[in-house]
């Protein structure tokens, strides 16, 4: 009985000790000062949050990437898949056509990294005449109504200067630029569409569209 006691006391003196030392750790601003949490030296274990149950790790966004025409710069020479009866621009001058991929996703991906560059051409006769199509893996939310993440672009080479330039780029072509479709299943007159109506409903190989560029996760 006795030690029962005993015990209460030194509860209730400890309990009161803490409190009381606690706020003195407040009052002095030796911790956050925030009325309503405890000192820190409480929270000496971090504690995982309860939403972090299962999860590795947080999920950290890639920086975006914005291309420039440098980055276009020698397209010739990367992998090249050429493109039987391929999907073309209305008014494109006829010519091998051709998918030139930068670099390859890595094996298992879902979707095309940041940075990521894939480039379509119609190549008639001297490259000035070709037309250069491209997609740039710029990064979500990017396009988030379209190919998500993917930013487009038309390209001209001037043999002026042996460079490669941007006639204009984004979620599509401007207006006198329509890249509409012909050949294959367009039919003779040809449908307006632009980038986004063929590329996104190709969601589930991430907006590429080339069968020997479909990932395999
Ligand atoms: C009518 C549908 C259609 C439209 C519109 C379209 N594309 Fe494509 N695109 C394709 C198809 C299909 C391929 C695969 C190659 C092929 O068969 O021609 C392709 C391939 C590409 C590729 C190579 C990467 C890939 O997805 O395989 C690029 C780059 C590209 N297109 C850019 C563009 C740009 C830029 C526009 C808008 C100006 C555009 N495309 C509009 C159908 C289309």
């Amino acid at each position: 009985m006795k030690a029962n006691v005993k015990a209460v006391v030194f509860a209730l003196l400890f309990s009161v000790g803490t409190v009381v030392l606690g706020d003195a750790v407040v009052r002095l601003g030796i911790t956050q000062s925030h009325p309503l949490r405890s000192p820190s030296w409480v929270y000496a274990v971090p504690l995982p949050h309860p939403s972090d149950g299962g999860v590795d790790a947080p999920f950290v966004a890639p920086p975006p990437f914005i291309a420039f025409a440098k980055d276009f710069e020698g397209f010739t020479s990367w992998e090249r898949i050429p493109v039987e009866g391929a999907m073309n621009a209305v008014g494109a001058k006829p010519g091998p056509t051709a998918v030139y991929v930068k670099a390859r996703p890595p094996p298992h991906s879902t979707r095309w990294p940041n940075g990521s560059i894939l480039v379509k051409t119609i190549e008639h006769e001297r490259m000035e005449e070709w037309v250069i199509h491209a997609m740039v893996k710029r990064g979500v939310p990017y396009n988030r109504d379209g190919a998500i993440g993917w930013e487009f672009f038309e390209l001209k080479y001037d043999p002026s200067d042996a460079k490669l330039h941007i006639v204009w780029r984004g979620t599509g072509p401007p207006s006198g630029h329509g890249y509409a479709a012909q050949g294959r299943d367009a039919g003779p007159g040809g449908i307006p569409l632009v980038c986004n109506d063929c590329h996104a409903a190709a969601w589930q190989n991430d907006g590429v569209l080339t069968p020997a560029l479909a990932l395999h996760p």
